[in-house]
């Protein structure tokens, strides 16, 4: 089998992926027009056109404009039954989707309509395509501490509906230590914790989400490189990062993928996985981040074996599940 062939029939898990980040512009063009809503582009070609970002902030601004046509629970459900599909095509069988609630309760929209959507449509990839997931919660660093706890209240009554909270938006500027205490208050409601740490943001940014926030992975964590005594903790403790190459691309995290860490990461023993971040934006789904660093950095098999069989190890199914999907890929040649 051919490495393309290879990465088609892995069985993978996608730990870091924003379900906002997965609306297509087709279909943002179809829930405007249904819903009346205005959005400053005449067509498909020209949404796309919009897409040539320089830096984290350049994409956010487009992609919170993008998520003002959702409005009804039908809409979250679309567009999380899109993304399933994507999953199905691409042999995501296991996924941990981020959702960004405050960009839709601040304009308006019910906590409810949103998580129901979102909900409804785990229920059914699961039953039409035997995908299984979770929802984690993150909080827009960008806004107040006060409004975080205000989601975090908003969030309780779900709470056995999201398996934990996470951390996005602009990092630089503001860092993991402006949310310790509503991390604190999130664990201490039963929440797993999870933060974007070391994506634009420097090493410190990771020491501060492993000792102030405590979490259970970090998103990116790709800039940990920069510190050695920060790369023999993450070793020592086998702590997660969710990579996500297109995007470090895209973001100009990385100038050019054959430059990209991952593959030194993975060889120096940090528990890196293989992620889309925000797929409809960075040009490609899980299996195009999986082909477009395997071309850039020459893979092995037994290389992508491993950063799948991380993909289940990180996640939050149980260790029986984890052992099963680790066997299955141990046993491909
Ligand atoms: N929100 C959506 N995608 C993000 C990213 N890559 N970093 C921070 N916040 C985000
Ligand atoms: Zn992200």
């Amino acid at each position: 089998m051919n490495q393309l062939d290879f990465i088609r029939a892995l069985p993978k898990a996608e730990l870091h992926v924003h379900i906002e980040g997965t609306f297509e512009p087709e279909l943002m063009f179809a829930i405007a027009q249904r819903n009346e809503v205005e959005i400053p582009y005449k067509s498909v070609e020209e949404v796309k056109q919009a897409y040539n970002f320089h830096n984290l902030q350049s994409f956010l601004d487009i992609y919170y404009a993008g998520a003002n046509v959702l409005i009804h629970e039908q809409d979250f459900y679309d567009l999380a039954w899109a993304y399933f599909e994507k999953c199905a095509e691409d042999k995501v069988v296991h996924t941990e989707m981020f959702f960004d609630p405050q960009t839709h309760t601040d304009r308006g929209i019910a906590f409810s309509t949103v998580i129901n959507g979102l909900q409804r449509a785990c229920d059914d990839a699961k039953e039409r395509f035997g995908i299984s997931s979770h929802l984690i919660m993150c909080f827009l660093r960008h806004l107040s501490e006060e409004a975080a706890f205000e989601t975090l209240e908003q969030a309780l009554p779900y709470k056995d509906q999201i398996i934990g909270v996470g951390l996005d938006s602009s990092e630089v500027g503001h860092p993991p230590s402006k949310f310790e205490r509503i991390f604190a208050k999130a664990r201490e409601a039963g929440f797993l914790v999870v933060a974007h740490a070391g994506e634009e943001g420097p090493a410190e940014y990771v020491w501060e989400a492993l000792d102030l926030l405590k979490v259970n992975r970090i998103d990116h964590g790709v800039r940990s490189e920069e510190d050695e005594t920060l790369m023999a903790r993450l070793i020592a403790e086998k702590m997660p990062l969710t990579v996500c190459p297109l995007s470090n691309l895209k973001l100009c995290v990385v100038d050019d993928m054959a430059k990209h860490n991952i593959r030194r990461l993975l060889q120096k023993g940090v528990h890196v996985t293989v992620n889309s971040d925000d797929p409809s934006y960075f040009g490609g789904y899980m299996n195009d981040n999986f082909i477009a660093i395997t071309e850039a950095l020459d893979l092995t098999k037994d290389e992508l074996k491993q950063l799948a069989i991380n993909s289940f190890e990180a996640s939050f199914i149980s260790d029986d599940e984890k052992q099963k999907w680790s066997e299955q890929i141990q046993a491909m040649a």
